[in-house]
Formats: structure tokens, C-alpha cells, sequence
């Protein structure tokens, strides 16, 4: 990973096709530095679901170019051959709710990811448990799912997204449904991994409670992207 984390160009996507076709993305430009948290924020039905999509390889943008870090993984229709791997070892997904397996304990909820990318199981469970301490939740390590805090849950869901130390973390509407101390809580934990692990962060929000923490917004109208200064409040 070279100092430029993830950068779109012209970033372009259409769904369908003739008289039906959807214009879902028609200009977006975004670059996130490793380390970095940024924020992007549009109103519904902008294209915001569809660029976390594409950002994260989970459809293909119909035109324009993306590269992680110096590797070009779109550029005008053509893409990398291995989108699934791409997913799997180098982007990390938070979502809105944590999703944890209930039948796993906590640590294997973690090192699961990194096991099916073929780390050995050891090694996997100790990244888990290392993750776990570095978010405060070390002391639930055996835990199940259901025995943990809403907060907590997230943790470990912001935990799992780590696991395999992706250059790339997205994050859709992580705090929608927490209030505003666990909120700022999440925000915190994201800088402070971003940080910890160079990691790009992307954070799909309309929760006016974490907004002024962003240093940089990038606002989604129709589809197309406008960057602009956030108030970077301490949190
Ligand atoms: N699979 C799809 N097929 C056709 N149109 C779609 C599809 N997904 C989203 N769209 C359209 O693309 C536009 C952007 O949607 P979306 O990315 O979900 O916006 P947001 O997440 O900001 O609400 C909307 O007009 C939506 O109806
Ligand atoms: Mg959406």
C-alpha cells in the first residue's frame, strides 16, 4: 500500500439498459488516504448504496477508473480478474447492524474471515484477540453474541472488518441505530483504527450526531460527487 489509498475517477454506473436504463452514478471523484476517515452523505436514492458497491467489488462500475493503493482495479470496463479475492482480503464492510454469527463465540466470529483467506487458525484467532483488546472488548473474547451490549456487538463487527487488515474500510450508516454517546463511541473507534492501521475509511451516514466529526464530506446529489470541508470536531 503506497500513500494513496483508494481513488476513484469518473466513476460511472448504469443499471439496465434502453428506455429503462438507470444513470445511478454519472461523475464521482473520491480519494481516501491511508489513515483516513471520510464522510459521504447524500440524500436518498443519490447513488450512495451503489458507490459503496463498487468501492467495495461488489458490482462494477460501468466506466471511469479506480486504483488501491498503486493497483488499478477499474479502469473503463476493464477490471482485475479476481474481484472476489479483492472483496474478501482487502475491503473491510461495517454495517448498519452487526450481523454476527450467534453460534460462534466472539473471537471466532473475528478470525473466520481470515481462515477462509487461508490463515492458519491460530494465527487468525490471536489477530482476533489482539483486535479485541485494541477495542476495549478483549474481556468478552469468549462471549457469545447474544451476550454482549449493542455497542459491544458493534465492536466486534468493526473488529471483524479488520481482521484481515484490509486497506479499505466501508461503512454504511454504522451508527444509525446507537445513540449519541455510542455513536461518537463508533466514531472514535473507526479514527482511531484508521490510524492505528493506515486504513481508508468511508463512512455512509445521515446521523447528524457523528457529521461534524468528518474532516472531509464528500456530498452525493443525482448522482454525482462534491467535495467539501468538514468541521473535523474532536471526538
Ligand atoms: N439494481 C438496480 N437496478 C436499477 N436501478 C437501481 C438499482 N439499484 C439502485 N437503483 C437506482 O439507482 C439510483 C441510486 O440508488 P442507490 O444507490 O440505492 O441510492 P441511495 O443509496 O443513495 O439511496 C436510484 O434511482 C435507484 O432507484
Ligand atoms: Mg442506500
Amino acid at each position: 500500500m503506497d500513500g494513496f489509498g483508494i481513488r476513484i475517477e469518473g466513476l460511472r454506473k448504469r443499471y439496465g439498459e434502453g428506455d429503462t436504463a438507470v444513470d445511478a452514478l454519472k461523475e464521482v471523484n473520491m480519494t481516501v488516504a491511508p489513515g483516513e476517515v471520510v464522510g459521504l452523505i447524500g440524500p436518498s436514492g443519490s447513488g450512495k448504496t451503489t458507490l459503496l458497491k463498487c468501492l467495495g467489488a461488489v458490482i462494477e462500475p460501468t466506466a471511469g477508473r479506480m486504483t488501491l493503493g498503486d493497483e488499478v482495479i477499474y479502469d473503463d470496463g476493464w477490471k482485475i480478474s479476481d474481484l472476489k479475492a479483492l472483496r474478501r482480503d482487502r475491503i473491510g464492510f461495517v454495517f448498519q447492524a452487526p450481523y454476527l454469527i450467534p453460534f460462534l463465540d466472539v473471537t471466532d466470529n473475528i478470525a473466520l474471515l481470515p481462515m477462509l483467506a487461508g490463515r492458519p487458525n491460530g494465527a487468525a484467532r490471536q489477530r482476533a484477540l489482539e483486535l479485541l483488546e485494541a477495542l476495549d472488548v478483549g474481556h468478552r473474547a469468549r462471549a457469545e453474541p447474544s451476550q454482549l451490549s449493542g455497542g459491544e456487538q458493534q465492536r466486534v463487527a468493526i473488529a471483524r472488518a479488520l481482521a484481515n487488515q484490509p486497506p479499505v474500510i466501508l461503512a454504511d450508516e454504522p451508527t444509525a441505530p446507537l445513540d449519541s454517546e455510542r455513536a461518537l463511541a463508533v466514531i472514535r473507534i473507526l479514527n482511531r483504527m484508521a490510524r492505528q492501521y493506515d486504513t481508508a475509511v468511508i463512512v455512509v451516514t445521515h446521523d447528524e450526531k457523528i457529521i461534524p466529526t468528518f474532516k472531509r464530506i464528500y456530498h452525493i446529489r443525482d448522482g454525482t460527487t462534491h467535495e467539501e470541508a468538514g468541521e473535523g470536531r474532536e471526538v
